[in-house]
């Protein structure tokens, strides 16, 4: 069992917090208003579950999720994230998250930005190109013929590891995208972002297997 911090607890947070506590771990919630707005999510998942701060979700975690707009980057919480394998979840929209120079440039990722604010932590990219509603309904036990395959990036071995090892546990396969640079293969718009899993009006979505999520990968443009 793993304890999993979440920074944010939002759709594709608490989606992710079901699935962990479906498998067995222990998870710590937070958001920007306080753990007693999280309290009714916290008792629909059960005794594995609590509300906490931010700081204490970082602190708490094995794993720690950041799963927040963009613009909330700067208000996550550092000290408590060093040396911890986090993920980020997080896609840019300048629809919601204001304009940001060095992302409309494309000379950072959005994982690049973030590990600016969380220097010490060993930062993963993962579930930011799969809808949540996907997520919960394609998720498969491992040796399935449909299980369904996310891809990370990262630059850390150790900590892709314990992700891959996460990951597995709520029911998905991944494949390798590379290093946190590489991480533009899977952002918002790129082939492997969204559509393969099928539309978002198609609740179940479709299940997706590794050498799809390899070819969408290949072909994705800067
Ligand atoms: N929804 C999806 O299917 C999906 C799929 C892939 C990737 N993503 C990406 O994942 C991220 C989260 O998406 P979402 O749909 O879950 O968003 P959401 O439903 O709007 O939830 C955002 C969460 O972040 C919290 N938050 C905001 N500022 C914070 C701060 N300073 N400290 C702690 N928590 C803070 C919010 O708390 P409050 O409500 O208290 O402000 C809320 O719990 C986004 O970057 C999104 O682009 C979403």
């Amino acid at each position: 069992m793993t304890t999993v911090g979440f920074i944010g607890s939002g759709a594709l947070g608490s989606a992710i917090a079901r699935l962990a506590v479906e498998a067995g771990h222990q998870v710590v919630l937070s958001n920007s208003r306080g753990p007693e707005t999280l309290a009714d999510t916290a008792a629909e998942l059960g005794p594995r579950a609590y509300a906490a701060t931010s700081g204490e979700a970082a602190a708490g975690g094995d794993i720690v999720v950041v799963t927040v707009p963009v613009k909330a980057f700067p208000y996550v919480p550092a000290a408590p994230l060093a040396g911890k394998t986090v993920i980020d979840t997080c896609n840019y929209g300048p629809e919601r998250d204001g304009h940001i120079p060095e992302l409309d440039s494309k000379s950072l990722t959005s994982s690049e930005l973030l590990l600016r604010y969380i220097p010490d932590a060993m930062l993963v990219k993962a579930f930011n190109n799969i809808f949540f509603k996907h997520l919960l309904s394609l998720a498969r036990p491992a040796g399935a013929a449909d299980r369904s395959y996310l891809p990370i990036a990262g630059d850390s071995a150790t900590a892709k590891a314990a992700v891959t090892e996460f990951i597995e546990s709520l029911g998905y396969s991944v494949v390798d995208a590379g290093a946190l640079a590489d991480s533009w293969r899977q952002a918002t718009g790129t082939p492997v972002w969204g559509t393969p899993y099928g539309p978002f009006s198609n609740e179940k979505g479709q299940p997706v297997g590794e050498d799809a999520i390899r070819a969408a990968l290949a072909t994705a443009t800067r």
